[in-house]
């Protein structure tokens, strides 16, 4: 029986956001969402499992290369983080015995760019890997999202993926629409914020009742989830774009307005969003969407990607330019971090 295993797993960019939680514990979401699952932006995750008592042990590679680029102990808060899913994944396996863990992420995580959709994902899969324990894509991502970063349960397949509201307890996981190959989209990430942003994704999921626009969003989502879905489906750009920068304004719109009031942009993201729109302007293909956080992913085709991507790095509120796309999906690696 295999130990040790690593996996590599993508983050993903939601076209229709999971926004407010039925069961934020267990994280499952009030409203549909669907996703792209990127390419480059990945974590890499090392599982080794031991046995006998005592702690799991969980190495990080600390995300600031100033902080000398190796392997050390990783925080409290990140650690017991990973401490209380590993413990669930041996409930769940019945495995007894502990893990030692090793991770990092390809793209800075102080960045700002979501890391615990793929950190989460990575984790989940490596445990399941390291004990040889055989598990349907449906409890991968079960068990995924069950590390309370919900996005992970989309993570952990390739493409284009969603993640339907209706599940309830331990059945609510997510399901690709469509493989990577299906359409070559990229995401030409412009990062206007580095460091973590101020308020989390769960803080933000637990205020999101207290707008008073969340109940029309929640009215008005199902038109525009189907019609997100049937764009993807159809490969129709010209009817995507619009509807995922009006979706992530919708999500932002509801931030602003919760209690206490939660601004992720800033005059950084204005001016980004100006630009894109300015691109549109002179024939390019490319539209915006924003997760819980101030930098822009521009959503855009190949064609458009080299002059979209050159055209953000000369912006001045722009710190870096990521260049990313669709992808497969997570994969073991025969290279172990630990
Ligand atoms: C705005 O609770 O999954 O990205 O664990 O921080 O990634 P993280 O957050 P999670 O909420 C995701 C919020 C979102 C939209 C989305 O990805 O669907």
């Amino acid at each position: 029986m295999p130990n040790k295993a690593t996996v590599r797993s993508p983050s993903n960019i939601a076209f229709i956001k999971y926004w407010g939680a039925r069961d934020l514990e267990h994280a499952i979401p009030e409203n549909p969402s669907l996703s792209m699952t990127l390419k480059e932006c990945t974590s890499l995750c090392t599982v080794e499992h031991r046995d006998g008592d005592g702690a799991h042990e969980v190495l990080w590679r600390a995300p600031d290369p100033a902080d000398g680029g190796g392997f050390e102990t990783a925080p409290p808060a990140f650690a017991s983080r990973v401490e209380r899913h590993l413990d669930r994944l041996r409930d769940w396996t019945g495995c007894g015995g502990r893990f030692r863990v090793a991770t990092e992420n390809t793209f800075p995580a102080a960045a700002g760019i979501a890391s615990s959709a793929s950190g989460f994902s990575a984790l989940t899969l490596a445990v399941l890997a390291a004990l040889g324990r055989e598990a349907s894509v449906e409890e991968q991502s079960e068990l995924a999202r069950l590390s309370g970063s919900g996005s992970a349960s989309r993570s952990v397949l390739g493409g284009y993926v969603e993640w339907p509201a209706d599940g309830a307890g331990e059945r609510c996981h997510a399901r690709q629409v469509a493989p990577a190959e299906h359409w070559d989209l990229r995401d030409v990430i412009a990062v206007v914020e580095s460091g973590p942003k101020q308020t989390s994704s769960l803080d933000g999921h637990r205020r999101a009742r207290t707008s008073p626009y969340f109940e029309t969003r929640l009215e008005r989502l199902p038109e525009r989830y189907a019609a997100v879905r049937d764009a993807v489906l159809a490969r129709d750009f010209a009817r995507l774009g619009p509807l995922i920068e009006a979706e992530a304004i919708d999500l932002h719109t509801i931030a602003m307005t919760s209690e206490p009031a939660i601004f992720y942009w800033q005059p950084a993201t204005l001016e980004v969003l100006a630009a894109v729109r300015s691109m549109r302007g002179d024939g390019l293909e490319a539209w915006s969407t924003l997760d819980a956080g101030a930098n822009v992913h521009v959503i855009c085709t190949p064609t458009s990607e080299p002059e979209v991507a050159g055209r953000l790095a000369g912006l001045a509120a722009v710190e870096k330019v990521l260049r990313d796309g669709v992808g497969p999906g997570p994969a073991l690696e025969d290279q172990h971090l630990l």
